[in-house]
This record gives C-alpha cells, sequence and structure tokens, in this order.
C-alpha cells in the first residue's frame, strides 16, 4: 500500500517533538530547564476565562457558524481598526483553530502545484511544510550575515512561478520588528509583483522597542492581496484555546471558509465568547505581563553580554533569543545534533536552526520565570564552552 507522497516529505513539527522530549525526562526525574516552549508562562486573563465558564453554564455548546460567529468577527473588525488602523469587514474575517490552521487553510487556498511562495530566514517552523502539503515549493531567502534581509536578497530568489510572499513581525525565532522605512521599501517593491501576501502578525503586543504597526496601514496599495493572519494564542496567552483568524479578500475568504467547513467546522461557542471578551478589552489587559517580558528580555541580554563567547540577534520582539552557536559546531556537527545533546547531557532545551530554516543557530524563549532563565544562559554557555 502506498501514502501519500505530498505529506510523506512533510516532517513532524521539531519544536513539539522537542517539547515532548524534554516533558518525558522531566518525568523520569530529571530538573530540565525548558527554552523550547513558543507560549508565554503567564496565564489567560481571568476575565477571560470567567467568560468561558458563564457561556458553558448558559449552554453555549453547540455547533456555530463555521469561520467564525457574527459577534466575534465583529469584534476582530474593531480589533484590526483600533490597533492597526486598518479597515476589513466582519465579512472578510474568518476565524479558526489557531493561526496554524487558519495558514494551512490560507496556503491550500492559495497554491497549485509547482507554485514557489518566498520566505525570509529565520521563519516559523510550519510555513514550509505547510507550504509543500499545498503542493507548493517553500523558497526560502537565507538569513543574511549582516542584520535584517535586504529588497535585494528576496529579489534573488523571485521567479516567475512565485505565488505567494510571508512577512511575520514581530519575526519567530529572530526577534526582528519591521521598520516602517522598511516596510515602505518593501511595499513598493510587492507592489512591483503579482504575489499574494500572508503577513502573520500574531506577536503584535510583543513589539518592545517601537510599537507594531500593520505593514497593510503604511502599504495600503496592498490591499487586494494582502492576507492577514493573527490570533489569541501569543496576544492573550492563549495557546490551548486554539483560536486564530485572517482577514483579507473576498475570495480568500470563501475559499479558506469553504476548507473550515469540511474540517474543523467551527470553533466552540463559549470559546467565541471568552475571545470576544479578551479582544474587547485589548492590549491593556495584557500590559503587566508584556512589561515582564520586556523585562525578561533586558535579562536575557545582559546575561549573554556579561558572559560573552556567542553572536546573537538582539530582540525587538516576540519572546525569543536567536543564538549563532555556528562558531561553536565542530566535527561536522550540526545545530540540531547540538541541540539533542543540550537536552540529553546538559538537560537544556532549545530548538535547532534547522526548524527555522537557518541551520547553525538555537532559539531560546525567555518567556521563562528569571531565576531559570539566568540559570539556563549560564548553563549553555559552560556547555558551549566545552564542546
Ligand atoms: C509566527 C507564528 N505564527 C503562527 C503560530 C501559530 O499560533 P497558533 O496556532 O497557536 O494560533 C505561531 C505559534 O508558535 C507562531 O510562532
Amino acid at each position: 500500500m502506498t501514502l501519500s507522497k505530498r505529506i510523506s516529505t512533510i516532517q513532524p513539527s521539531p519544536t513539539l517533538a522537542l517539547n515532548t522530549k524534554a516533558n518525558n525526562l522531566r518525568k523520569s526525574g530529571h530538573t530540565v530547564l525548558n527554552f523550547s516552549v513558543g507560549e508565554p508562562d503567564y496565564p489567560t486573563p481571568s476575565i477571560v476565562v470567567e467568560q468561558a465558564i458563564a457561556s458553558l453554564r448558559a449552554g453555549r455548546t453547540k455547533y456555530t457558524p463555521a469561520g467564525g460567529g457574527p459577534e466575534l468577527r465583529q469584534a476582530i473588525a474593531h480589533k484590526l481598526m483600533r490597533d492597526n488602523q486598518v479597515q476589513f469587514s466582519p465579512e472578510q474575517i474568518v476565524v479558526g483553530i489557531g493561526a496554524k490552521e487558519i495558514l494551512f487553510h490560507i496556503f491550500l487556498s492559495l497554491l497549485n502545484d509547482g507554485d514557489e511562495v518566498i520566505l525570509t530566514a529565520p521563519c516559523w517552523v510550519s510555513y514550509a511544510d505547510q507550504i509543500k502539503a499545498a503542493g507548493a515549493i517553500p523558497v526560502i531567502v537565507p538569513i543574511p550575515e549582516s542584520g535584517p534581509i535586504s529588497i535585494s536578497d528576496i529579489e534573488k530568489y523571485a521567479s516567475p512561478k512565485t505565488k505567494a510572499f510571508v512577512l511575520n513581525t514581530p519575526n519567530n525565532p529572530s526577534g526582528y520588528v519591521l521598520t516602517e522605512s522598511f516596510t515602505k521599501e518593501l511595499g513598493q517593491y510587492l507592489a512591483t509583483k503579482n504575489w499574494w501576501i500572508v503577513s502573520d502578525e500574531i506577536y503584535e503586543y510583543m513589539a518592545f522597542d517601537s510599537p507594531h504597526f500593520c505593514p497593510l496601514k503604511v502599504c495600503p496599495e496592498l490591499k487586494s492581496r494582502y492576507i492577514l493572519v493573527n490570533g489569541f494564542s501569543k496576544s492573550f496567552s492563549m495557546t490551548g484555546w486554539r483560536v486564530g483568524y485572517m482577514a483579507g479578500p473576498a475570495e480568500v475568504v470563501a475559499l479558506v471558509k469553504s476548507l473550515q467547513s469540511h474540517s474543523s467546522t467551527c470553533i466552540p461557542g463559549f470559546i467565541e465568547d471568552a475571545c470576544v471578551v479578551a479582544i474587547n478589552a485589548g492590549p491593556s489587559l495584557m500590559a503587566d505581563d508584556i512589561a515582564k517580558l520586556r523585562s525578561r528580555r533586558e535579562l536575557a541580554v545582559q546575561t549573554l553580554d556579561q558572559l560573552g563567547g556567542f553572536k546573537y540577534i538582539r530582540p525587538q520582539g516576540a519572546y525569543y533569543v536567536y543564538i549563532d552557536v555556528r562558531t561553536c559546531l565542530k566535527n561536522e556537527k550540526t545545530s540540531l545534533q547540538l541541540s539533542e545533546e543540550l537536552l540529553e547531557k546538559h538537560h537544556l532545551a532549545m530548538a535547532p536552526g534547522e526548524a527555522f530554516g537557518s541551520p547553525g543557530w538555537l532559539r531560546l524563549s525567555y518567556a521563562v520565570d528569571e531565576k531559570t532563565l539566568v540559570e539556563g544562559i549560564k548553563k549553555l554557555h559552560k556547555a558551549l564552552i566545552q564542546i
């Protein structure tokens, strides 16, 4: 019996696999310092939890409309204007089971066999595999030696087969946040191309040096092919609730909604109600937690600077530090092997650059308590020096 060739090319999510390994080591009695997880360590706000409980009690336990109920889509449209100054009607919004599912359905809706999609490294773990699952080819622009990507770097990888371009600001794993001037330049470049633009803005509330701005606000000329992706996982510490959404052109909305109707159908009604409470409260609901993350970023970079010995990208947003370990890799060791060794020998879990299209790097999540953060960085430094 044969299996799907297309799906057989896909790798299980390496960050989730690493997290499972770290948890198994923990269960067998080891103290593991886990910096591999992509989720905030603080809880979902209690007003959100209370709303879910009240809605459950009130019987919001039946199917809801595919693609999201009207109240939640209305609240998201309002939020997009309030926080991002971009206008979408509730009909231009689709809600699904996490931004992950929404992105998957966007790629399935946009792409045909052999189409190419440009990603810039380092990039989030699932884009490339989702694109492959849709029959298309991820084309990864490598991470430049001297700072963020430039237009000429991107142009080298453009081809007549390019169908879409993926943007992610603030970026997982590098913490880069697009500047307004670069976004304008990028917008002018993208305006000359006939590509779909998929813009993943899921870390928008975690921009520490300057506030996140939606690229569409700066480049309104891209509106007819701009697909904005966001979700509740990071903004409101709701990773386990599984809610994400897109806003975009009617033809894309129709296909994504159709896919939702044949797959997960809808998100639960009580979760929709809780999301309305979260999104209406907005970023001020999370201000203390975000301030804590900002000070942890300072602690992480100060500790790295004090210890010295390796380069890293100074994060401007999200909650990761991306560390360049290429000089520590000897005897053809890869960063994937290094991350396995760090976990097995030193009980330190950090995601390898292979997961983000840039081997030779490690991603450290600083969404952990301060003591663990400092202890872990010191342990990493010691381990890397020994290698
Ligand atoms: C850049 C980026 N996009 C999308 C997602 C998916 O988020 P979720 O499916 O939890 O909404 C993640 C999660 O780690 C992410 O880091």
